[in-house]
């Protein structure tokens, strides 16, 4: 009996050992910590490692790639099992894949999609996030919807709709895919779209809130019938802006409609107000969570097909986007 009992305790030692030495060391390198949206990214991450009883390191690129490629390196020398990027220029995904696939550890990028060829490079690297261009369809939905119920909206009554495009960062996918399908959307919707200014403002608030004034200035409120942000960010900069103008404050007669991307917490607030007419959901949390259980399962050998998240062709989990409104104003 006392055999056994020693045998079984010497068994369950060496189980709670084997578990302990195989705990998955995850990674994770961020473009930047300083991006609203990211910042709920992270928080998802951190969660569910915490969940998984895996350990998350994630360092901040400070939008720099030379920055994060010495974080993949450190990470790479000091034995991590797998890495989640979400590279500073997606165009340097291929020499990270080369580097993780060189020392044979799993690579999940996340937000900025390398190339299909640099995926195709590597049977270990996958991309998590979400189709850039249904946002662009959305949001342009949105601002389609909001002119058809609102005639006064054609402020020069001449059928078409005069706007103003607040793009991301050169080069993004979500800033060449949100630009052309938001537009698209609009023409699709039968209403001819026409821009009248449009700039890049790098994802960021304060970027777009300088530009805007600027537009607001050159341009004059009275001609401009929407602006449409490709992320939430630039969308509040706009609003700062058009509030300092004494618009979007209430008075209908003294309204520019806005839309985002994202539903980050500060733009449904600003939606609440009635300062912006409606973002898009980029589902942080869910693409934090997939991230991370593929991650989990890629360096612990589990089976990827059963995370509760589709892979499709074998490289890519997709996270819809979901239009988000606050009613009718
Ligand atoms: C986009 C997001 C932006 C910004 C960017 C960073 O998906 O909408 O707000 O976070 O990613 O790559
Ligand atoms: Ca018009």
């Amino acid at each position: 009996m006392r055999k056994v009992f020693i045998l079984t305790l010497i068994f369950v030692l060496s189980l709670v050992s084997c578990s302990y030495s195989e705990e998955v060391k995850i990674g994770s390198c961020i473009y930047r910590f300083n991006d609203a949206f990211m910042l709920r990214f992270r928080n998802a991450m951190s969660e569910e490692s915490e969940k998984a009883g895996a350990k998350i390191d994630i360092a901040d690129g400070q939008d720099d790639q030379s920055t994060q490629d010495a974080q993949i390196d450190d990470y790479i020398n000091n034995g991590v099992s797998v890495l989640i990027v979400n590279p500073v220029d997606r165009m340097s995904s291929q020499a990270i894949i080369d580097k993780a696939k060189a020392a044979n550890i799993p690579v999940v990028f996340i937000n900025r999609e390398p190339t299909p060829e640099m995926l195709a490079s590597y049977e270990k690297a996958y991309y998590v996030g979400a189709k850039a261009e249904e946002s662009g369809t959305q949001s342009g939905e949105l601002i389609a919807e909001y002119f058809k119920a609102h005639p006064e909206a054609d402020k020069n009554h001449d059928g078409k709709l005069q706007f103003i495009l607040l793009r991301g960062q050169n080069g993004h996918q979500d800033m060449i895919l949100r630009s052309r399908y938001s537009v698209q959307a609009i023409s699709d919707a039968g209403i001819e779209p026409v821009e009248i200014a449009g700039a890049i403002a790098n994802w960021d608030k304060l970027q777009a809130m300088t530009i805007m004034n600027a537009f607001l200035m050159s341009i004059g409120p009275e001609n401009i019938e929407a602006v449409i942000a490709n992320n939430d960010e630039m969308a509040l900069g706009a609003v700062e802006a058009l509030k300092a103008s004494d618009y979007n404050k209430g008075d209908a007669s003294m309204y520019i409609p806005v839309v985002g991307v994202d539903a980050n917490a500060s733009a449904l607030d600003a939606m609440d107000r009635g300062e912006m007419l409606g973002t898009v959901l980029n589902d942080a949390d869910n693409q934090g969570i997939a991230a991370v259980k593929l991650a989990v399962a890629l360096a612990s050998g589990g089976d990827i097909n059963s995370i509760g998240y589709e892979i499709t062709d074998n490289k890519y989990i997709w996270v819809p986007y979901q239009k988000v409104t606050r009613g009718e104003k």
